[in-house]
């Protein structure tokens, strides 16, 4: 297909104005191929939640399935490198597939792994954590009340969902500092382009450095915490030590990048819709629950993941070929005026609402209840706390990083006024 419209997802439009360029592209094609990039590109609700429940045609082993040489071509010492984080990649549960639907699996499969970890994450296990939630952002608000001001993303979204999934893993507090370090750097993951391996093995290397020692002592003798449960799936034969390794990794990236986003992107609608904090205001504890669901669909944390095609497959009237690459878009789905109405308004109380910011299907999010509840603790407590929020800046000034899976401002400075 010859394009007209503009389709890189790269471009200053998709990263400033996504709902207007997710919007276009889904209303142009919703499920378009995207030569340049040879990627399709999937923007409509209706074929993401397609893709994501049809793991047969769909599978997420992007890396270990991905039989073309990286593009753009890349030198010998390069491909050793892109040898070392294939092999991790492909080690993560979330890059697996299950047996039968890939019948290639050996060893363990997807359920198998997530199984090992699935109890931990339950609703009714997630809520212990709400008073170390409640209690951590007590005292992060202290200090912004008393300041009359704050960047959202350092002063309250990135210390939140690290400290509480560093506690849950049974990270000593004092490491934080330098494991917020090295979980930084992971951040080359989600970087495009032969730039990025070099910085990104090394990043790998170092946070595997740290974990392993932690993962070898809870191995030997368990404790009540998550590496312990994971490595359990060791003992279990589930795991060998490295994927021990690699998926502690895992819950600790996903565990906080993410919510990061959510924590950010809410507050952020909130400053530009005076009407919805309002409302939220008017009753913080009976309306988090719906306002956190809306802020997750309306400026999702999470833009875009990849599969691959496990055969031909005829989808909207196209030919999605064997080992081609799809990539799903939360943002295209999320405002989906099939599903949603009034796509584009900011409403908190709306229900239903069925948004894929968590994904769906067999890979739907593990951590969901947890960054539900980080979410709902904030958006409470900023309503509760504070009468005004008012962005220090033009909405058009805010800065986002320029990585394709994630939604992520730079910095968001608002000025607070306290309710007391
Ligand atoms: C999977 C989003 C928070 C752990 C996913 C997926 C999405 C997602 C879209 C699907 C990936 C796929 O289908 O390939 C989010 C968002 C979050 C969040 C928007 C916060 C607002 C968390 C937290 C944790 C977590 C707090 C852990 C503590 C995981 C894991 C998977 C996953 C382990 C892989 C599940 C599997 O492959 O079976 N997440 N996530 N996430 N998430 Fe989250």
């Amino acid at each position: 297909m010859v394009s007209t419209i503009n389709d890189n997802p790269f471009s200053m439009e998709a990263i400033y104005q996504p709902y207007d360029f997710y919007n276009r592209l889904r209303e142009y094609e919703p499920v378009y191929y995207n030569e340049e990039l040879e990627v399709w590109m999937i923007t409509s609700w209706e074929h993401l939640v397609w893709v994501t429940r049809h793991p047969e045609a769909f599978s997420s082993s992007v890396y270990a399935r991905d039989v073309r040489a990286p593009n753009p071509p890349i030198d010998e010492d390069d491909m050793e490198i892109y040898n070392f984080i294939k092999k991790w990649q492909v080690s993560r549960f979330i890059q697996h597939d299950q047996r039968r639907y890939n019948p290639e699996v050996s060893g363990a499969d997807h359920v198998d792994m997530r199984r090992v970890m699935h109890g931990y994450f339950t609703p009714k296990s997630m809520e212990m954590w709400r008073p170390l939630v409640q209690s951590a952002i007590d005292e992060l608000l202290d200090a912004v009340e008393e300041k009359g001001r704050m960047d959202v993303m350092a002063d309250l979204a990135t210390p939140l969902p690290l400290l509480v999934i560093a506690r849950m893993l049974g990270i000593p507090d004092s490491d934080r500092p330098k494991l917020r370090e090295l979980a930084k750097d992971l951040r080359f993951l989600n970087r495009d382009g032969p730039d990025r391996m070099g910085p990104l093995s090394q990043a790998v290397k170092n946070l595997q450095d740290y974990i392993s020692p932690l993962v070898a002592e809870r191995v030997e003798s368990p404790k009540d915490d998550l590496i312990s449960v994971v490595a359990e799936g060791e003992r279990q034969g589930i795991f060998n030590r490295d994927m021990t390794i690699n998926n502690v990794m895992l819950l600790l990236s996903a565990g906080h990048e993410t919510t990061i986003n959510l924590i950010c992107n809410g507050t952020l609608a909130f400053t530009q819709h005076p009407d919805q904090w309002a409302d939220l205001k008017s009753d913080p504890e009976g309306k988090t629950v719906r306002a956190t669901e809306e802020a997750l669909r309306y400026d999702s944390p999470v833009r875009s993941i990849q599969r691959i095609a496990v055969d031909d497959i005829e989808m909207n009237g196209q030919t999605i070929r064997k080992n081609d690459r799809v990539r799903w878009f939360i943002p295209g789905a999320n405002r989906d005026p099939k599903v949603f109405d009034r796509a584009d308004d900011f409403d908190i109380e709306r229900y239903p609402n069925q948004h894929v910011a968590f994904g769906s299907g067999v890979h739907h999010c593990l951590g969901a209840t947890l960054a539900r509840l980080e979410g709902q603790e904030i958006f409470r407590n900023l309503a509760n706390r504070f009468d005004k929020m008012e962005l220090e800046i033009p909405v058009e000034q805010v800065e986002y990083d320029h990585v394709l899976t994630f939604r992520a401002v730079e910095s968001l400075p608002v000025t607070v006024t306290s309710a007391r």
